[in-house]
Parts: C-alpha cells; structure tokens; sequence
C-alpha cells in the first residue's frame, strides 16, 4: 500500500514526545506498507528540527532513500506561530537535508499523478494535507483515503487550556478544511489512542533486546517518560506509560480489524476561542442528521494492537 506519512517528528530531540517515530518505525517494520514520502509539519516539534529528525530516523531506520519534504511552519493562517529549530538540535542534526520542495505542493502532485492509490497518515497537525487540498481541490477525490490522528470524539479532555486534542487545537482551521473537504477521512482519536500505552518495562524490554532500533527507542521512550513524570507531578501514571496515539493510526490501515469503527459526520470547533479545536460528532442517529463525512474509531482491541506493535519493532 503506497503511503505519504505527514508528520511533526520529535523523536530522536532529548526528552521528547516519541510516538511520531514509533509510527514511521512501524510503517517501515511492515511490509503491508510502502512509504513513498515523509512531509514534516510545525506541531510537537517546529518544522525545521521535525525535518531534520525525521531523515535522521530514515537513516537509522535504514532507509534514507525515502525523500522527506518540508512542510508548513505554522498554522494554516497564523504565520506568526513559525517557530525556528533550537541551536543544539541544529547543531546536532543540521547537516541533514530535506529532499527539495514543499510539503503540500508534493503531496498534491504525487496524489494527482496516482488517482486512488496513495494512503495519506496524517499523525500531526493537518496545515499540509489541508494547503495541498487548497492548492488543488481535485486531491481529495484522487486521495484513497486520510487516515488521521487527531480528535477526540465521544467526550473531551475537561482541560481548559487544551479542551480537544493537540494535533486539533494547534491548526483548528486546517482540520475543518480536510473534514469538509469530501476526501474519504479514517480518524483516530484520543477516545481509543490513550488506551494503549507503552510503559517503562516495555522500554526496558526493547533497550536490552540487542537491536539498534530497540536500544535507541527504548532510550527515549525512558526520557520521554521522566520528562512527563516532572510536567504532572500530581499524575502518577504520567511517568509510568505514554500512549501511542501515532503507531495506533498506521495500525488503523494494516489491521482495522483492531479497532470498532462508526460511521459520523464531524465538524470541528475553529475559532480562536475557549472551544479551539474541539470535535462535534454526529453519530447519525437522528432523522435530519447530516451525511458522514468520516469514519471514527471508537474501541481498540489494547492487547492486539500492543503485540501486533511490539512484535514489530522488536524485529526492527
Ligand atoms: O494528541 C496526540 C498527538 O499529539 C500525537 O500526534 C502526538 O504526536 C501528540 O503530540
Ligand atoms: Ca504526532
């Protein structure tokens, strides 16, 4: 199955969020997948550091002959949020270069030369998928499918500042664009990704396991989890298990059968307001109910999903 992974990397950044990387891991890990191209996009990371860790995974993953292109800085239309790469991820991975070309116009033109073949995963904000649908409309008919992780569906997270989900609440206005956009939308969201969780034993696990992958991931997996155990003191499962919100979504493709999905027309709350990014999901139950426009997840198999994930990597 031919893949673009849209994607703000951090792993590989001291002490930071890691399941972008263990979604790119994963993709190259099955031979269901064939990734064609990585596009990098201002989320966890800025762009710029998101680029260069992305290729810096390639590599390390064995595969530096996949392009990766640059993408969006900021949101769709709030240029001012550009955020440029810290002086020693520049330092450290700087030398590594991005194939030429933007993010959004190469997702359009591979997706229009190939009308129904290529599978975007989308595991960041959504300002390229939504510029490359802006920059040519047709993308969303020729696109095979969006799967995208983002949302949270059937309730929300009673966080003020943060009331939807991350990839959502950083670029409202681009998620809007690709729900409404007619593309045929798969969403992950946060309702089935906080459910499966890697812990500091699986870490252990997969550092002492002799495989360079395993070593190196399990490594910032134990970092990633210090550094959340500091930010919630009050949250003891904060520093105990993080969840792969990323890896769930390329899991979506390869075995849907992991997961229960619905039918739903969803909208998204846009505004630079207290609501930003929070999701409106019609379930369709009701007789003037809107034509759906995605489909949502809504329960994952937490046992499958983590073997069919760390038999995977461990093989890495
Ligand atoms: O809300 C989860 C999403 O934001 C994931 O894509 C993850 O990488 C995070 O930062
Ligand atoms: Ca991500």
């Amino acid at each position: 199955m031919r893949i673009i992974l849209d994607t703000d990397m951090a792993m590989g950044a001291p002490g930071s969020e890691i399941d972008d990387g263990f979604a790119l891991a994963l993709l190259l890990a099955d031979d269901t997948f064939d990734v064609e191209l990585v596009t990098s996009v201002n989320g966890n990371i800025d762009v710029e550091s998101g680029t260069y860790l992305s290729v810096e995974l390639l590599e390390r993953l064995g595969r530096p002959e996949i392009p990766v292109v640059r993408g969006a800085a900021a949101p769709i239309v709030e240029p001012d949020r550009a955020r440029s790469a810290p002086e020693e991820v520049r330092a450290r991975f700087g030398h590594h270069k991005a194939a030429p070309g933007f993010a959004a116009a190469e997702i359009a033109r591979r997706v229009l030369a190939s009308p129904g073949e290529i599978t975007i995963v989308a595991i960041g904000p959504l300002t390229n998928v939504a510029a490359a649908i802006a920059l040519e409309p047709t993308v969303a008919g020729a696109v095979k499918e969006i799967v995208v992780m983002g949302g949270v569906f059937l309730g929300h997270t009673n966080v003020r500042r943060m009331p939807g989900e991350f990839n959502w609440w950083v670029d409202a206005l681009a998620a809007r664009a690709v729900l409404r956009s007619g593309a045929p939308v798969r969403l992950v969201g946060l309702d089935v990704t906080t459910k499966v969780r890697l812990t500091r034993e699986h870490a252990a696990t997969m550092a002492a396991g002799g495989r360079p992958f395993g070593e190196f991931a399990g490594e910032c997996t134990i970092a990633w989890l210090d550094r959340l155990g500091r930010e919630h003191p009050g949250d003891p499962e904060a520093g105990r298990s993080c969840a792969m919100h990323d890896p769930l979504a390329v899991a979506a493709i390869s075995r849907p059968e992991l997961l229960t999905w619905v039918p739903a027309h969803v909208d998204v709350v846009a505004a630079d307001e207290v609501g930003r990014g929070v999701a409106i999901t019609d379930l369709l139950a009701g007789h003037d109910a809107p034509p759906a426009n995605a489909t949502v997840a809504t329960a994952v198999d937490v046992q499958a999903f983590m073997t069919y994930f760390l038999d995977r990597i461990a093989a890495l």
